[in-house]
């Protein structure tokens, strides 16, 4: 197992395995009466968020609880990074509290990295940038194992705008290890050439979703596009939303899963969403079982 979780760089496609699997045996926890177990017990868990958070920070958070870590919270808006100081300098501030595990979200791409060689601690990323977002991506494999009872062989199709997202790379990169097939569609501006080492590419949503067992939307990141991406959203709205009609060109019993926060109606039509073919209220339910699983591998195994 590795030190870090900062992507899937490194990490043998046995010890992702054994996340998922781990991450059954937390869903079992968590059907108890009382979902809570000692495994983290005397350890401190930082969620130190330099980006807003719903469902990772409170997901992780609730995960940490739930295996008995004390929690501490850093907030960025409230602490001394208003003052001006560093991201180094704030990492080695909680490194000296005894922090065991860091768990970073941060807007600039690489930053995880950063705070897994000041912190020395265990550091899970929770978001870097456009790059990665590997707890996002072992939440929606699990997901898909556990309506599939497989991953080998799926294929799954992301529709949206790849070239800002954390999740797609993050996606393709796991689940290519896992052996499933990966399609990345979007217009061609927000469909960067570099990532067809990891996917197949097409800007073409029902070459995209032919053969999809899954189909994943992804939010218009407008916060990350500085203008010049997208001629109008009506137009994006025409010809990429995910919607029931697009379904329809997938294989039958196709499920459909966005990793939140959704634009109703923009990048997924809010009837789909709210269907029976999503899963997307399940892609969070699953999320505290596998950071628990993360968690856990990452912790008791160093402990
Ligand atoms: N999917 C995801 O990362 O959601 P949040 O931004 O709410 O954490």
């Amino acid at each position: 197992m590795m030190k870090h979780l900062l992507d899937f760089d490194g990490w043998s496609r046995s010890d992702l395995e054994s996340i998922l699997e781990t991450a059954q045996m937390m869903d079992a926890v968590l059907e108890r009466p009382v979902k809570k177990v000692p495994a983290l017990q005397g350890m401190t868990v930082c969620t130190a968020f330099f980006e807003n958070s719903t469902r990772t920070r409170l997901s992780f958070e609730l995960a940490a609880r739930r295996m008995s870590a004390d929690v501490v919270t850093f907030a960025a808006g409230s602490s001394s990074l208003s003052k001006g100081e560093s991201l180094r300098d704030t990492i080695e501030t909680l490194k000296a509290m005894r922090v065991d595990a860091f768990i970073v979200r941060h807007p600039a791409s690489g930053a995880a990295h950063q705070v897994a060689k000041f912190g020395g601690s265990v550091t899970l990323n929770a978001g870097d940038g456009c790059r990665a977002h590997p707890t996002q991506a072992l939440l929606d494999a699990y997901t898909l194992f556990k309506e599939f009872g497989r991953l080998e062989g799926l294929n799954v199709a992301i529709v949206g705008d790849i070239r800002h997202s954390r999740v797609a790379r993050s996606n393709a990169q796991l689940l290519k290890i896992l052996g499933a097939k990966v399609t990345l569609c979007g217009p061609a501006p927000l469909l960067p050439k570099e990532l067809a080492g990891m996917a197949t590419l097409t800007t073409d949503p029902l070459e995209a979703v032919k053969n999809a067992d899954a189909v994943m939307a992804l939010r218009i990141q407008q916060e990350r596009m500085s203008g010049g991406f997208l001629p109008s959203l009506n137009e994006y709205m025409l010809t990429y939303q995910v919607n029931e009609a697009l379904l329809e060109r997938a294989k039958e019993g196709a499920i459909v899963l966005h990793p939140g926060p959704m634009l109703r109606d923009l990048e997924i039509s809010g009837s789909l969403a709210d269907s029976g073919r999503s899963r997307i209220v399940q892609q969070v339910e699953n999320g505290v079982s596998v950071r628990m699983a993360v968690l856990y591998h990452l912790l008791v195994g160093k402990r």
